[in-house]
């Protein structure tokens, strides 16, 4: 198993078991809102309007489906796939329940295929905040930039590194890469906002937009 492949069987075996609708659940019990209050929804609401000309979706890191459901009720055809079987056969359940279409798939993005479809808009819901060491890093965004449109969006929404947040002493902190282990693995990458930037352009995004952890880039010309 690979580090970043861990903490989502567990989590996802915990949601099943107790009835829950997504990873926040896990951390959160007894959460109001239910599936549709998913915490990069709010971001979501606010950029959709601004973009032209959406109609193909892709999201990976999908986890159970909240984000991907939701960019379907808006009419829009996604495709969105995790790493974790169980999140997906959740995922698959909650959109037929809602009545929804979404072509939901199990996929690591660290070990993507060559793409064969480009995409208007990719979204991260907080799925990079997991992905931690450089190379798979760096294939996640190959990936993406193989996938998106020339004149698509990605969008991440995203855990940074600030001055007021707490490690506990199971968390140790890197301030030098902004990696976080937890029992000796790769856990978090929490960089800060000029560290994401910096890593985004590097890969070949232009960033249009960073705030808190929430990022509109395209693709550098
Ligand atoms: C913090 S959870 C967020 C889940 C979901 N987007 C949500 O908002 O409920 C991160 C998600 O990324 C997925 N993930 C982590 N590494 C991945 C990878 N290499 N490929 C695909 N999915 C991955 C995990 O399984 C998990 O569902």
């Amino acid at each position: 198993m690979r580090y970043y492949e861990v903490e989502p069987a567990a989590v996802y075996r915990q949601v099943a078991r107790d009835h829950m609708t997504q990873w926040s659940d896990a951390f959160e019990p007894g959460r109001p809102g239910g599936f549709d209050d998913f915490p990069n929804r709010a971001f979501l609401e606010r950029v959709l309007p601004e973009l032209r000309g959406i109609t193909d979706v892709l999201e990976y890191g999908c986890g159970t489906g909240p984000a991907a459901c939701f960019l379907a009720s808006r009419g829009l055809r996604v495709d969105a796939v995790d790493l974790d079987p169980q999140a997906i056969g959740l995922a698959r359940q909650f959109a037929e329940e809602r009545g929804l279409r979404v072509n939901f798939g199990v996929q690591d993005v660290c070990r993507w295929p060559a793409a064969d479809q480009r995409y208007d808009l990719v979204v991260d819901s907080y799925c990079l905040q997991n992905i931690v060491l450089d190379e798979d890093r760096a294939a996640v965004f190959r990936g993406v930039r193989d996938r998106l449109a020339p004149a698509g969006r990605y969008l991440i929404s995203t855990a940074l590194y600030t001055p007021d947040r707490v490690y506990d002493e199971e968390l140790q902190y890197d301030s030098a890469t902004g990696i976080c282990y937890r029992d000796g693995l790769p856990y978090r990458r929490h960089l800060t906002a000029a560290a994401l930037r910096a890593e985004l352009t590097k890969a070949g995004f232009t960033v249009l937009l960073l705030t808190g952890g929430d990022v509109v880039a395209r693709a550098a010309r």
